[in-house]
């Protein structure tokens, strides 16, 4: 039977180096907290349980990490506090109780090395299994080494076989020149890694129970353990600092682009552009420099998204255009849609195909129709739109009463004159016209004229 495998990702530290009152793991690579990435590289194993170490913020990182992962991965997640952070194997260590009860293969990684790829953690797993080992760590080279533990070796050349991990703080000076590294992801079978968790002391600089301490106990034990080495060290880099965050955000962003240009988007400026890894772009749509496009957006082809526009998890179809200075936030545009300059839409506005929407318009949990128009200066909230409405300059919905918010609803074939007030809740019927400047308070039957303030009837436009 082949052997179960699970994941365990340590995330209770604060991250002293972020000189923050957040928890490490929070702090956000685009709009995706660190933690994220982690989750789903490790979500891709297929695991049969995610342990999770929380500690500091647990609530907040329990919260981030369920919307991190896909809805059906939430229920492999499983929380283990470790509410004093004695060191990387005391909180692996922390989770003994629940490893107690599963057998099989534990992959263990730190919850700030977002760049991981699932592709690496699987090449871990399969050589553990190949191997028969106890044991399975990566390795990466740096020369000159960054603060990593270094992995140390037999044999007069220090080639030889895997005997331990000493931390740099715990280097002698040859140690400390030795650039083969730990990068911090390992394999471990469950019943002998309980065992030497049971054997860490803290006898070290930083006073701390060590995981990089496991390997050495396993070896004494006389099990097996080896290494696997990695070429991209980058990949596994640990983000530390502001500095690196900033680093780490650059890395992931151009690989995204570098993605989307081999898929056939067009990219203007790729050192300008700001795509989140979860977005999806179409073919030949081009995206121009400075914009911002986040969370799980899906964009069509052969659209065209125009600069400093910001879309956050958008759905937009084919061919439409963004024009510049946008900001569009959970909503949904059918095709053909061209939006802006300076247009502002958010909460579930829907666009069927078509409809235009211009300058200085902001449109809140609407829905407007085909080829329906709004071109300047106008308020749309709660409204339901239908198809063919001209919606004139300076038109607004007057959706608040102090209390709550009204619908309104603007039947197909309407005009709305300029700076027409809709107060809510109101209805205007299929092929009326509204006067420019009326305030209309009570529902408008269809085909009819009405203007004024408020505004009156002032002829039927057809029997
Ligand atoms: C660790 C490794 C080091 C490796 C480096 C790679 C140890 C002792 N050292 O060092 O060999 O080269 O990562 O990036 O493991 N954490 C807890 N509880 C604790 C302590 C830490 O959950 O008690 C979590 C932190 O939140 C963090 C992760 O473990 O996500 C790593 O801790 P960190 O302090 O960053 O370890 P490094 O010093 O980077
Ligand atoms: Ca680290």
């Amino acid at each position: 039977m082949k052997s179960s495998v699970n994941a365990l990702i340590l995330a209770a530290g604060l991250g002293t180096r972020m000189k923050s009152s957040q928890a490490k793991v929070l702090h956000k690579l685009g709009s995706h907290p660190l933690i994220a990435r982690a989750l789903r590289a490790a979500a891709e194993l297929e695991p049969e349980n995610i342990f999770v170490v929380v500690g500091h913020q647990a609530g907040k990182v329990e919260e981030a990490a369920r919307a991190s992962v896909r809805p059906a991965d939430v229920e492999k997640l499983r929380f283990v506090m470790q509410s004093e952070q004695l060191g990387t194997g005391h909180a692996v260590k922390c989770a003994s109780d629940a490893l107690k009860n599963i057998s099989g293969r534990l992959v263990v990684f730190y919850g700030d090395t977002p760049a991981v790829k699932a592709e690496t953690l699987r090449k871990l797993v399969s050589e553990h299994e190949r191997a028969g080992n106890a044991a399975t760590l990566i390795t990466i080279r740096i020369d000159p080494p960054p603060a990593y533990g270094r992995i140390i070796r037999s044999g007069r050349d220090g080639q030889g076989d895997f005997l331990k991990i000493v931390e740099e703080r715990d280097c002698s000076p040859e140690e400390r020149a030795v650039t083969e590294l730990n990068p911090g992801f390992y394999c471990f079978e469950i019943a002998p890694l309980l065992d030497a968790l049971e054997k860490l002391s803290p006898h070290n600089a930083q006073n701390e129970y060590y995981l990089t301490d496991v390997p050495q106990r396993m070896l004494e034990a006389g099990l097996r353990v080896n290494t696997v080495f990695h070429d991209d060290a980058s990949e596994l880099d640990g983000v530390n600092t502001r500095a690196e965050l900033a680093a780490m955000w650059k890395r992931l962003r151009r690989e995204t682009i570098d993605r989307l240009m081999t898929d056939g988007v067009t990219i203007v400026d790729p050192d300008s552009t700001y795509i989140d890894d979860t977005v999806e772009i179409g073919r030949d749509t081009v995206i121009h420099p400075q914009v911002i496009i986040e969370g799980d957006s899906r964009i069509g082809g052969h659209c065209e998204i125009h600069s400093w526009s910001r879309l956050v998890n958008v759905e937009i179809g084919d061919e439409c255009k963004i024009l510049n200075s946008c900001v569009i936030v959970t909503s949904k545009l059918a095709a053909r849609n061209t939006v802006g300059p300076f247009a502002h839409l958010r909460l579930h506005t829907e666009l069927a195909e078509e409809a235009t929407i211009g300058n200085f318009v902001e449109v809140k949990k609407s829905r407007l129709g085909r080829k329906t128009k709004s071109m300047h200066l106008t308020y749309l909230g709660d409204a339901t739109v239908g198809d063919r409405v001209n919606i004139g300059a300076g038109t607004v919905t007057c959706n608040y009463d102090g209390k709550q918010k009204n619908p309104t609803f603007i039947e197909d074939d309407v005009k709305i004159g300029s700076d027409t007030m809709l107060v809510a809740p109101v209805r205007v019927g299929r092929g009326s016209v509204t006067g420019a400047g009326s305030v209309v308070i009570k529902d408008v039957a269809p085909d009819s004229l009405v203007a004024g303030v408020p505004a009156q009837l002032k002829k039927k436009l057809k029997e």
